[in-house]
């Protein structure tokens, strides 16, 4: 695929402890946009600091593998300020974390606009859009797997919305 100048050079995938959702979409986008030709930096982050240092829950793990997707060797980690100057787009799981992301970007002098572009991560997708994707944390093995369908979709969402811009 031609890389088109609205696709972002870097993309950060974000939840709240960075052990569940975002960890899995960080490995989902990654293959998908390796598998569209787009060479593009990825990486995900928690909004909370309660999971630091932690890899992903087990369960999203084995739900993740079970789709083809390795994400064992990922390890938890904070946003932080200096993310919004590193990555061109930061993508929010759900509402709150969009929120709570807002909330530090507009915290951060920007007199240049150069701070990353702020999204719900279902904000492309015709079939998702808008929506959540739900914490799974306290849930059962469908809402895991229901992370992987909404994460995959979303996910190929985005890479659609660069091939027409
Ligand atoms: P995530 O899921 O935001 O998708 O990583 C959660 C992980 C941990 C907690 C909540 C949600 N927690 O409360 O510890």
């Amino acid at each position: 695929m031609l890389m088109k100048s609205c696709t972002p050079s870097s993309v950060l995938l974000v939840c709240l402890g960075n052990i569940c959702r975002s960890p899995t979409a960080e490995e989902v986008f990654r293959q998908q946009a390796a598998i569209a030709g787009l060479s593009i930096k990825i990486d995900s982050a928690g909004t909370s600091d309660v999971h630091v240092g932690d890899a992903p829950d087990k369960r999203s793990q084995r739900h993740a593998k079970s789709h083809g997707y390795k994400i064992n060797k990922l390890i938890a980690r904070q946003i932080n300020a200096n993310d919004f100057q590193k990555f061109d787009l930061i993508l929010a799981m759900d509402a709150q974390n969009l929120a709570d992301l807002q909330a530090i970007k507009d915290g951060i002098t920007d007199t240049e606009n150069t701070l990353a572009k702020l999204a719900l991560f279902s904000e492309e997708d015709p079939t998702y859009g808008g929506n959540d994707v739900p914490d799974p944390y306290k849930g059962d093995g469908d809402d895991f797997e229901e992370v992987i369908e909404r994460i995959e979709s979303s996910a190929q969402a985005w890479i659609e919305s660069w091939k027409y811009c």
